[in-house]
């Protein structure tokens, strides 16, 4: 019986060159050089890179392409966001959050983004955005994986629906357990969220992953709570911290402490470099802070950090086009992240790290994996952020479910006839 896929010449991430990737029953089966078979399908990749697919471990679908609805955020801050959440909140209805947030994962499928963990708002008593994500989450499952987590925007305490509101949530099937305990109305409160909202997250046998000190105050330390807490109740590995701006501003001292704790604790770090830049920083005059949280140095504790995109037109944020090359691109220069190393882990950042930090199941490219693959027009990691490379093939379950033709334009200039390549070779398909 023939391969269902066999993938030519592939560069991979880790550096490995000429390899071919063979595919059956939509696993991967075997990674070498030279493979002799036949396949149904054949993909020369001519040494370009061949990565497992893009995974975004932070974003609000609920609220996704929803810009302009019922107006636009004017000054671009995040308090007139908040604000015009607000007003969209009591407009939102099942089928319009269902058709936006579809026509986002169709955008996903294209850019190579094949699992996404989204925050959906569990203070609207309707809980329209559950609904439609749950439906969408169906809906998707051939082509990407939805992870939903329970979150409560206006806070778990603040609001007084919310606790019951996100039992509702998690009874309806939704996957994790969120919080944002920086926004409860004192320190006390939000210690305490986090410490209500781990033990129904190790009641139920679930995850967790909080909005956690996404502010620029130095004395906001939830995430220390969230690291006792992961610790006291088993859930290492399982537990997620996301943004971790106030790191950013916090005594060296006091984080000489921390990070140690985080490391023991397993939790995984997620930053929002796009988001981050644009919101943090805001009650400064100058210098102004960049507000991303402190990557390098968790890396160097042996954390998991991932980098998440947050938003995509919506409104909080006018732009994005759910591209994680263009995640990595800004976290690489926030995060001054510029050895060859560390730009290479920054393409690990929207790929294996975030995919670990959901527990994603056969995600990777060794033989047994889920044969989903993305197919770049460029040859390592690093030109690939560089160029916001094209996305050739996107593979799914060893199906091809886009394709986009390599970027190449042609030049009128008399004296120098040709063409521009992004890059030197394109790959083909062979029927
Ligand atoms: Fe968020």
């Amino acid at each position: 019986m023939p391969l269902d896929l066999l993938i030519r010449y592939a560069n991979l991430p880790d550096g490995r060159t000429n390899q071919d990737i063979a595919v059956k029953d939509g696993r991967i089966v075997e990674v070498r050089p030279a493979i002799e078979a036949e396949a149904v399908r054949e993909i020369e990749a001519r040494n370009r890179l061949v990565s497992p697919p893009f995974v975004d471990t932070h974003f609000h679908m609920d609220a996704t392409l929803s810009l302009g609805i019922p107006r636009l955020n004017e000054s671009g801050t995040l308090l007139e966001g908040i604000a015009l959440w607000g007003e969209l909140k009591p407009l939102l209805i099942v089928e319009a959050v269902v058709e936006r947030a579809l026509r986002y994962c169709d955008l996903a499928v294209a850019q190579g983004l094949l699992a996404i963990r989204t925050h959906v708002d569990v203070c609207d008593d309707r809980l329209t955005g559950v609904e439609a994500l749950l439906d969408v989450r169906e809906r998707m499952k051939p082509y990407l994986d939805l992870q939903l987590v329970a979150f409560p925007q206006d806070g778990y305490y603040r609001s007084p629906s919310a606790a019951e509101n996100l039992k509702r949530a998690l009874d309806m099937g939704v996957d994790v357990v969120g919080g944002i305990p920086h926004f409860e109305r004192t320190m006390q409160d939000g210690a305490a969220s986090v410490r209500a909202l781990c033990e129904i997250a190790a009641e139920r046998g679930l995850r967790v992953d909080m909005h956690c000190d996404e502010t620029d105050d130095p004395l906001s330390r939830h995430i220390e709570t969230l690291a006792y807490e992961t610790h006291r109740l088993g859930l290492q590995g399982r537990v997620v911290g996301s943004h971790l701006t106030s790191m950013h501003s916090m005594d060296n001292h006091y984080v000489s402490k921390l990070l140690p704790l985080i490391a023991e604790a397993g939790v995984h770090a997620v930053a929002n470099p796009v988001i981050n830049i644009v919101i943090q920083g805001r009650h400064d005059t100058y210098p102004k802070r960049r507000g991303l949280t402190r990557v390098a140095e968790m890396r160097s504790h042996g954390v998991n950090v991932a980098f998440g995109q947050d938003c995509v037109m919506d409104p909080w944020y006018s732009l994005g086009n759910a591209d994680m090359l263009e995640v990595a691109h800004m976290g690489l220069h926030v995060g001054q992240l510029t050895s060859r190393e560390a730009m290479r882990f920054c393409f690990d950042a929207v790929t294996a790290n975030p995919a670990r930090a959901m527990g994603l199941e056969g995600y990777g490219l060794e033989p047994g994996c889920h044969a989903d693959l993305v197919v770049l027009q460029a040859e390592d990691p690093i030109e690939a952020i560089r160029l916001k490379a094209t996305r050739l093939f996107v593979v799914r379950r060893g199906q091809i479910i886009a394709e986009t033709p390599a970027r190449r334009t042609a030049l009128s200039l008399p004296e120098r006839p040709g063409a521009v390549d992004a890059a030197n070779y394109a790959p083909r398909a062979v029927q």
